[in-house]
């Protein structure tokens, strides 16, 4: 375990098995000399100053040295609603406005081409952002991006259209391969096994689609497979 502290007190309550390494959260200098000394981490928290640009920049500063699967926590985060912490209500400074934008960022590649979305890279590493009461916890998932899965002729592929799609016109709303299909020929049963039982192989269909697919063209979104 790893400990940083701005006083030079906390040193000397250093014990076995714990490092405690003096350095102020907002000197990137320092955080990086940790991170190559001591990183990467499975776990990070923040309960340093608690102002916010301590907050923001030691997040963007250790989150690329939090391990797959890590948890980043931030402590204390109703400072952010606190002018004395430099926040303030729907400060744009705020950290807890800058998790909100995180959110954004997590879901990023559903852009759409929307040019006031832009893509972010941590929508491939965000897996989840909790809110608490004055806490945020966030979680990495290195994950793929997430496909459509096209069947034409009885061939399955994996398609990046849904990141692709052109004119932002979501392919939920083209009843043109199986929104059609789906409606028309499944009840809801048949829709929640195909949507459940699918994890990117044919042979997983139940067997009222299997038949089916050699026939028509459908389309199905998807999240990361596993
Ligand atoms: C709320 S206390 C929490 C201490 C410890 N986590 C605990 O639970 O007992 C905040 C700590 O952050 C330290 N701190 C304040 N500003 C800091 C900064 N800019 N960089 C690093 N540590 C800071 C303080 O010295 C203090 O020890």
């Amino acid at each position: 375990m790893t400990f940083l502290d701005i006083d030079p007190a906390c040193k000397a309550l250093e014990i076995q098995g714990v490092e405690i390494l003096i350095g102020n959260q907002e000197d990137t200098n320092f955080l990086h000399k940790v991170i190559k000394s001591k990183g990467p981490f499975d776990l990070i928290v923040d309960d340093g100053g608690h102002f916010m640009s301590q907050q923001i920049t030691s997040f963007q500063h250790l989150w690329p040295a939090l391990n797959d699967k890590g948890i980043y926590l931030v402590e204390d985060t109703h400072t952010s609603y606190w002018p004395g912490f430099e926040g303030g209500y729907k400060n744009p400074n705020s950290f807890v406005e800058f998790a909100k934008d995180l959110i954004d960022k997590m879901h990023s590649w559903y852009r759409e081409d929307d040019p006031n979305f832009p893509f972010d890279p941590l929508a491939r590493e965000i897996g989840s952002i909790s809110f608490y009461d004055s806490m945020i916890v966030i979680k990495k998932d290195i994950k793929d991006p997430p496909a459509s899965i096209v069947s034409q002729d009885g061939k399955v592929a994996f398609s990046s259209r849904i990141i692709e799609t052109k004119n932002r016109v979501s392919i939920f709303k083209k009843p043109k391969f199986e929104t059609m299909y789906f409606s028309d020929e499944l009840d809801k049963e048949q829709m929640f096994l195909l949507r459940s039982s699918f994890t990117g192989c044919a042979q997983h269909l139940p067997k009222t689609c299997r038949h089916r697919r050699l026939r028509v063209l459908w389309r199905l979104t998807c999240g990361p497979f596993p």
